[in-house]
């Protein structure tokens, strides 16, 4: 590994640890915040609608946001309706159509995700179309089509310029359908010249993760929630609602 890419890794590591501390202080014991949540929020519980079908994806928010204060249900436990069309032109704009349209149609608070890969060198690109990438530019469909049209546009860019991020926004809607909260977290990493690795989905065979000189499909997934785009939004998102329930303010 390069020494700039290891100190790139090294900041982002540091970076998160300072955060999970903060995290820690003011979620734990000894903080006023923590004291006001356990004593006038206990007994009171969410009903949380995770807006969304894939397990891989339940199964984080759950474990991130855990059971104490909230109760789930998910798109798989609903009658099946139409997706809801993704027009938004940024990752904020998409979380919140979805949380919105879902909190609206159950009348019940949603949360909702969108995410993808922004690609410096084709400037953010695939974006908010990462999903359907190789569909729109007419060169397959799914994750490894994806992923081949990927290494194709990268072919004649240098390894110093194939800079990447994850993004990830999550929406929370009440029941009525506003808007409580978004969070948006990222992940830097750069594009590989081949895949490597069977975990995760998606492009996490051609992410690099500097730090760890691994892409996140061969990361074990518990690392990769610790500092992946999604896990950094989740862990924020949590404190978020934390504090808005020790003020009694009502999300539901
Ligand atoms: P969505 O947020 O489920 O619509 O995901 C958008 C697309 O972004 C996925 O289909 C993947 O191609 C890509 N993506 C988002 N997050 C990840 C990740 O953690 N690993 C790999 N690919 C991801």
């Amino acid at each position: 590994m390069g020494f700039q890419p290891m100190l790139a890794g090294m900041c982002e590591k540091r970076i998160f640890l300072k955060w999970s501390l903060l995290v820690a202080l003011l979620t734990r014991a000894g903080s006023p915040c923590h004291d006001k949540v356990n004593s006038e929020t206990e007994g009171k519980t969410l009903h949380l609608l995770i807006a969304t079908t894939n397990v891989g994806k339940i199964r984080e928010f759950r474990q991130m946001l855990g059971t104490e204060r909230f109760e789930y249900s998910d798109l798989s436990q609903h009658p099946p309706i139409e997706a809801v069309e993704e027009t938004g032109r940024t990752f904020r704009a998409n979380a919140c159509l979805k949380a919105i349209h879902y909190a609206q149609l159950f009348k019940t608070a949603a949360i909702a995700d969108d995410s993808g890969l922004e690609v410096d060198a084709l400037d953010g690109s695939p974006g908010v179309h990462s999903a359907r990438w190789a569909e729109l530019n007419q060169a397959g469909k799914g994750d490894a089509a994806n992923n081949a049209l990927l290494l194709k546009q990268l072919a004649d860019i240098p390894d110093a310029r194939r800079t990447a991020r994850f993004v990830c926004v999550l929406a929370l809607a009440d029941a009525k359908g506003r808007i409580v909260m978004t969070v948006r977290d990222t992940m830097e990493g750069t594009v590989t010249r081949e895949p490597r690795g069977t975990n995760g989905f998606g492009y996490d065979p051609l992410f690099l993760v500097a730090f760890h000189g691994q892409t996140t499909a061969e990361l074990p997934p518990a690392t990769k929630h610790e500092i992946s785009h999604r896990g950094k939004a989740l862990q924020r998102l949590r404190l978020m609602m934390d504090v808005a329930m020790a003020k009694d303010e009502d999300l539901s």
